[in-house]
């Protein structure tokens, strides 16, 4: 990894804003990331977010956290707040911007133990691939304190195979419909091209069937997305 994600965050936070993150997948065309909404606050968080940080409690462990805006605003509240990332750029920016305990650090391997585990900003996109689900899904469960929970939020993205007439376009000797090959480019550097997946809802609540933790939907967003509570 080049960590590109990461220097973006790195020149956003230093004040050096003149390019936005490129994205696509391998079902769909360039995309632009603002590099602000990686910074967002609170009132511009969709609602599943908002949701999720409304649930929060305990000591929390934000994974994936980024630039530490859902971090942030569960310090701010009095939460005891972990962060970690496997991005340098990520935490060193996570650390700029107040985030008192923030670490380089890959979810499998953590070991300490949370009331609330957040996994937000497409949750799942982490376990990269839905064979992978069930190992990702038991080391959380392994993070959990009594009457812990996980909050997690994905999308089904079947609409994203949907034709002009309704019909799908999927390969049926593809791989689940979720599993997406993620490319960003930034200042005209290509990260090195990573797994990302998108979970349905109901995929999510069997794997987590298979591995004993309950699954609840907790809000549904706008556009296919939700939010999940695994206790
Ligand atoms: C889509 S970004 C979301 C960032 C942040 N949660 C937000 O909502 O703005 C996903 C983040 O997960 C991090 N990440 C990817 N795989 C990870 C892993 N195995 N363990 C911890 N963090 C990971 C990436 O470096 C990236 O910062």
């Amino acid at each position: 990894m080049q960590d590109i994600f990461g220097k973006a965050l790195l020149d956003y936070q230093n004040g050096n804003y003149s390019e936005d993150i490129i994205t696509a997948t391998s079902i769909s065309e360039e995309d632009v990331l603002p590099l602000p909404y990686l910074f967002r606050d609170f009132t511009e968080m969709p609602k599943i977010e908002q949701q999720a940080l409304q649930l929060a409690k305990g000591n929390v462990l934000d994974v994936g956290c980024g630039s530490g805006s859902h971090s942030l605003y569960l310090q701010e509240k009095g939460l005891y707040v972990k962060a970690i990332d496997i991005s340098e750029g990520a935490i060193e920016v996570a650390k700029e911007r107040g985030v008192l305990n923030a670490a380089v650090l890959g979810i499998l391997e953590e070991t300490e133990t949370f009331d609330t585990v957040l996994l937000l900003m497409n949750g799942t996109g982490i376990f990269q691939e839905l064979q992978q689900v069930s190992k990702y899904l038991k080391h959380l469960k392994s993070l959990l304190k009594p009457n812990g929970q996980i909050l997690i939020d994905s999308s089904d993205i079947k609409y994203m195979y949907e034709d002009e007439d309704g019909g799908f376009w999927q390969d049926m000797n593809a791989n689940y419909y979720g599993e997406l090959d993620y490319f960003i480019s930034y200042k005209g550097e290509k990260e090195v091209p990573m797994k990302w997946l998108y979970l349905d809802f109901d995929t999510l609540k069997l794997a987590c069937e298979t591995v004993g933790l309950k699954c609840k939907l907790v809000l549904e967003g706008e556009h296919f997305d939700y939010l999940a509570r695994l206790s």
